[in-house]
Parts: C-alpha cells; sequence; structure tokens
C-alpha cells in the first residue's frame, strides 16, 4: 500500500516535471574545454577544432578572454566559470561580484553566446569549508550582476561532483551528505529553482565502475549491454546503465528536500582513452563506446531523459576537448581527451550524434578491461626536466625507510651515477613502501608506471605487486 502510494504519488510529480521542464529546450551535446596542459593549440584554433566534432556548446574552466573573443560569432553556447578562490571575497562584496562580471562576461556576451556562468568548480568536494558555506551567497551576488548588466540570458549554477550524495544506490535512496545538505543544498535548490537555473553535475559511471569492476558490468556503464537491467526496490523504476542510475540518485535527492523538478545539467561526463597499469579498463575502445553512446542518448530524437524523468532533455558537455598533460593526479586525469594535443582525434566522434555508428572505423580491442596481475615499477618517464628530477629525486629519498639506501656511493645501485638511473630507483623505491597508503607514481609529470623490470645485476628495483 504504502509502495502504491509512492507510485502514484511520483507519477504526479513527473508529469509536473515533464510539462515544466521537457518542452523548450533542444538537446545539446558540448565540450568541456579544459586548458592545463603546455602543448595545446591557440584559442582560434581549438574553437575550429571544436566546431569540427559538431559540439553544441563549450565550457571552460576560467573566463579566458582569448577563448571568448575567439568563440564571439560562432552558435556555440558557451559556459564561463568564477574561479574558486574568490568565492568567498565575492560571497560578501557586491562591488567585487559587479567587478568580475563587468570585466569578464560583459565585453564578450554581444559576440560570444555566453549562457552559462558557473560558480566554482566542485567546490563541495573541496577541503575549504569557509568556501562551501559561501558558495550559494556568492551565487546570488553574481546573479544580481547578471541582472544589473541586462545579460538576460545567462543562468548562473555551479558545477557539483557526485560526493555531494551521502547515498546513490538504489536511486531512489539517493540523498545529499549530511554535512551539506541542510546548509548549502536546500539553499543551492532554492536559488536554482526561483532563477529556473540547472543542477549542475559531473558524473562519471567510468570512476563508478573502475571502483568495484567485479560488481558492475562494464557494458552496463558503457550504456552498451543490450540485456542487463536493474529494478530499483523502492520506486520500481527499471535501469539499463549506470549513467541513469547516476542522475537519477541525483534527481531523487532533489525531490527529498522539496524540489522535484529542478532541471538537471551533465557539466561533465567522459570515460578516459589511457592511463596507468594500475588502472582498468581506461583505453580508447571502451573511451569511444561510452562516449559515443552518451552522445546517442542526449541526442536521440525522441528524447529519452532517465527512469525517474522519461523524454526530458538532458543538456551536456563531454570532457573533455583535449588530453591534458598538466593534469595532477594517476594518469586516467590526462587522457579524457577526444583530441590529442597536435589536434588530431584519438578516436572518431561527432558530437551532434547525427554519424551513424556503421560509418566509424574499426576500433583497437581493449587489453586492460581485467585487473592487471602482477608487478609494476614507477620509473622516470620521456623528457624530464632535470631540475625538477633533481628535486623529486630529493623528495622521495627523503620519505619512507632506507628509500635510496641502494643508490648510495658503494650501493648495489650506485652504478650509472646518473640522475635519471637514481631517480627511477628512488621512485620506485618510494612507490613500493607507500602505494598502500595513496602514494602515487606521479612526481608532478616526471614518473611513468612500467611492466617493464628495470633491475639488472645485482640492483633489484622495489617493485608494487598488484
Ligand atoms: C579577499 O579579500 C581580502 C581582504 O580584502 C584580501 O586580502 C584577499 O587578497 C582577497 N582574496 C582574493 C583571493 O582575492
Ligand atoms: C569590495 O571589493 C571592492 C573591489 O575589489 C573593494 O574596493 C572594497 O574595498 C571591497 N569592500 C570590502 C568591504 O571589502
Ligand atoms: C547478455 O548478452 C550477452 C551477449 O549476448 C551474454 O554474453 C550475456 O550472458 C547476457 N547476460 C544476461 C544477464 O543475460
Ligand atoms: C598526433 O599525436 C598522436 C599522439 O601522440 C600521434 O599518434 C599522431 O601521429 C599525431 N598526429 C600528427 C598529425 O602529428
Ligand atoms: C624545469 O623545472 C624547474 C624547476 O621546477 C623550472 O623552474 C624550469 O622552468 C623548468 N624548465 C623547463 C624548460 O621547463
Ligand atoms: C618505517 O619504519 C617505521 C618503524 O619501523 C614504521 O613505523 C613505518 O611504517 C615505516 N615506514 C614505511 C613507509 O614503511
Amino acid at each position: 500500500m504504502a509502495r502504491f502510494t509512492f507510485l502514484a504519488f511520483s507519477s504526479l510529480l513527473l508529469l509536473a516535471s515533464l510539462s515544466i521542464t521537457g518542452a523548450e529546450m533542444s538537446a545539446k551535446v558540448g565540450i568541456c574545454y579544459g586548458q592545463l596542459g603546455n602543448n595545446l593549440p591557440t584559442p582560434s584554433k581549438s574553437v575550429e577544432l571544436i566546431q569540427g566534432l559538431k559540439a553544441k556548446g563549450v565550457k571552460i574552466y576560467d573566463a579566458n578572454p582569448k577563448i571568448l573573443a575567439a568563440l564571439g560569432g560562432t552558435p556555440l553556447q558557451v559556459s564561463v566559470m568564477v574561479p574558486n578562490e574568490i568565492i568567498t571575497n565575492i560571497s560578501s562584496n557586491q562591488t567585487l561580484a559587479d567587478q568580475w562580471v563587468k570585466t569578464n562576461v560583459v565585453p564578450f556576451y554581444r559576440k560570444t553566446r555566453i549562457r552559462y556562468l558557473l560558480v566554482g568548480n566542485e567546490i563541495l568536494s573541496g577541503p575549504d569549508k569557509t568556501t562551501w558555506f559561501n558558495l550559494v551567497p556568492a551565487m546570488r551576488r553574481i546573479r544580481y550582476s547578471v541582472k544589473t548588466f541586462g545579460l538576460n540570458k545567462v543562468k548562473v549554477g555551479t558545477p557539483l561532483a557526485m560526493d555531494v550524495l551521502g547515498s546513490s544506490f538504489p536511486p531512489s535512496s539517493g540523498s545529499f551528505r549530511s554535512d551539506v545538505s541542510d546548509k548549502v543544498l536546500k539553499p543551492l535548490l532554492q536559488f536554482l529553482d526561483r532563477t529556473k537555473s540547472f543542477f549542475f553535475i559531473d558524473v562519471y559511471p567510468y570512476f563508478a565502475w573502475a571502483s568495484q569492476p567485479a560488481s558492475i558490468n562494464l557494458d552496463y556503464a558503457l550504456l552498451a549491454s543490450k540485456n542487463i537491467t536493474y529494478t530499483d526496490p523502492v520506486s520500481g523504476l527499471t535501469y539499463t546503465n549506470l549513467l541513469d542510475q547516476m542522475l537519477d540518485a541525483v534527481i531523487f535527492a532533489m525531490k527529498k528536500l522539496g524540489y522535484p523538478n529542478i532541471r538537471v545539467f551533465i557539466a561533465e561526463t567522459g570515460w578516459p582513452n589511457g592511463g596507468d597499469v594500475d588502472q582498468i579498463g581506461a583505453n580508447i575502445y571502451n573511451a569511444a563506446t561510452y562516449n559515443r553512446n552518451v552522445v546517442k542518448k542526449l541526442m536521440a530524437k525522441p528524447k529519452i531523459g532517465t527512469p525517474a524523468r522519461p523524454g526530458v532533455v538532458l543538456p551536456a558537455f563531454i570532457f573533455a576537448l583535449y588530453n591534458e598533460n598538466q593534469k595532477p593526479g594517476p594518469g586516467t586525469e590526462r587522457h579524457f581527451g577526444l583530441l590529442y594535443p597536435n589536434g588530431t582525434r584519438v578516436y572518431e566522434i561527432d558530437l551532434s550524434g547525427k554519424t551513424p555508428e556503421s560509418e566509424y572505423e574499426p576500433l583497437p580491442k581493449p587489453t586492460n578491461n581485467e585487473p592487471y596481475k602482477g608487478k609494476i615499477w614507477c620509473v622516470v618517464g620521456e623528457g624530464a626536466n632535470r631540475t625538477a628530477l633533481a628535486a623529486a629525486l630529493g623528495y622521495a629519498c627523503g620519505q619512507g625507510n632506507g628509500t635510496c639506501d641502494p643508490i648510495q656511493p658503494g650501493g648495489k645501485c650506485y652504478e650509472p651515477n646518473s640522475l635519471v638511473h637514481h631517480a627511477s630507483f628512488a621512485f620506485s623505491s618510494y612507490w613500493a613502501q607507500f602505494r598502500k597508503v595513496g602514494g602515487t607514481c606521479y612526481f608532478s609529470g616526471l614518473a611513468t608506471q612500467t611492466i617493464r623490470d628495470p633491475s639488472y645485476g645485482s640492483c633489484k628495483f622495489p617493485s608494487v605487486t598488484l
């Protein structure tokens, strides 16, 4: 009986949401244009490449004036971002908010279709709690500035990551984290509702799958399964892919706080085309499959929506335009691009969804869809900067127990006495000791994982065994 009541109630809500959110917007898939690379094409070349991908929009992570100028005169809908660092100051200073909008948005608004102004990036995933609680006040001030300058087509939002949910499975149990639910999410949802903006969410089935590949089917995560379904025991809704499950968890969480109708905008989604040896499923085959399937779903006519919001449009930005060689973290972070830094495609894709699958060339078969089993070493990568390498060597040797003893004069790995050789040993030795407590084989991009044993003679490099 309780279940019946719930279903009846939720279908009323669905009808309401259809009429509010379904009609006026056409489907669009845009691209996230991140710039954390030292080898990327110019803004004007990038805009050409973006149009070549048939993207409908572009999201940038700042308000780079060269990019905004290069986007002028194009039909691309543009999302710009207020940097995290100034949110707290903006939250208490309208002059500052006005100044920011006046400097960064107003001069471009006439020629460049700036449509979204995102305040901060994944603020509620960061450690700085002061900023959490200043987020919505800053958004209100930015919105006030937007009105002041008559930028009537600009929606103000903030992209959050899936870790704003305290519970996400089954989707009907979706709810926000208790540390932010009342103090941040409630006022945020109220703001988004009142201003008819969107709930911007970064949603990555890849990370959900990669953290438990034994319990989630890969094809289900890739939107490629024809026969796997999951039925939510509470809502009765049936899922055919992981993306829908994650999105509906967000929708249920909003509903729980009293906001069933706020539109969802996928601020980022994507799949890495490569990564480290210990990272499962990061390859070109999966990346192409996921991104093509997402585009197909989002651009489908009639609109598909999600089980909780059937038929409702889901605008999205795919992450990302380029493989970005200066993104910190594990290797996958630097391999989300649709394009290499030289502008060539990592795989074929058409973000308008108009190219039929049969027109694409066959993809390289994946070789890392099963967890790697064996030893891995951490060594110096190609083209490492010698000054930075010397500093990293010093750092690694200062960590752990006897990390660099074998490369001291007279040690078994002292010869050949070269910086690169010593640093490779130090990286392997450091990583072997610290991986289990979260240590990475990264060293600001100087290090790379290898399955080729660098040991020789009596010099044995420590390894990580998976
Ligand atoms: C914020 O304002 C304070 C006080 O005016 C100033 O010292 C600080 O530099 C500002 N922070 C940023 C990131 O602009
Ligand atoms: C607000 O920001 C403006 C512009 O940066 C600055 O001149 C002013 O001192 C700030 N006001 C306060 C109260 O910090
Ligand atoms: C789904 O189909 C695939 C390929 O046709 C098959 O290998 C798999 O066993 C099927 N799974 C289920 C749950 O029916
Ligand atoms: C672009 O870069 C990729 C990856 O490094 C490489 O495989 C490809 O050959 C390059 N293409 C051109 C035209 O340089
Ligand atoms: C090498 O690294 C040092 C220290 O990190 C830096 O100051 C220098 O600019 C780098 N050189 C090059 C060519 O990138
Ligand atoms: C180093 O040795 C100390 C004492 O034996 C131990 O507590 C610590 O965990 C070791 N550190 C590492 C990184 O193995």
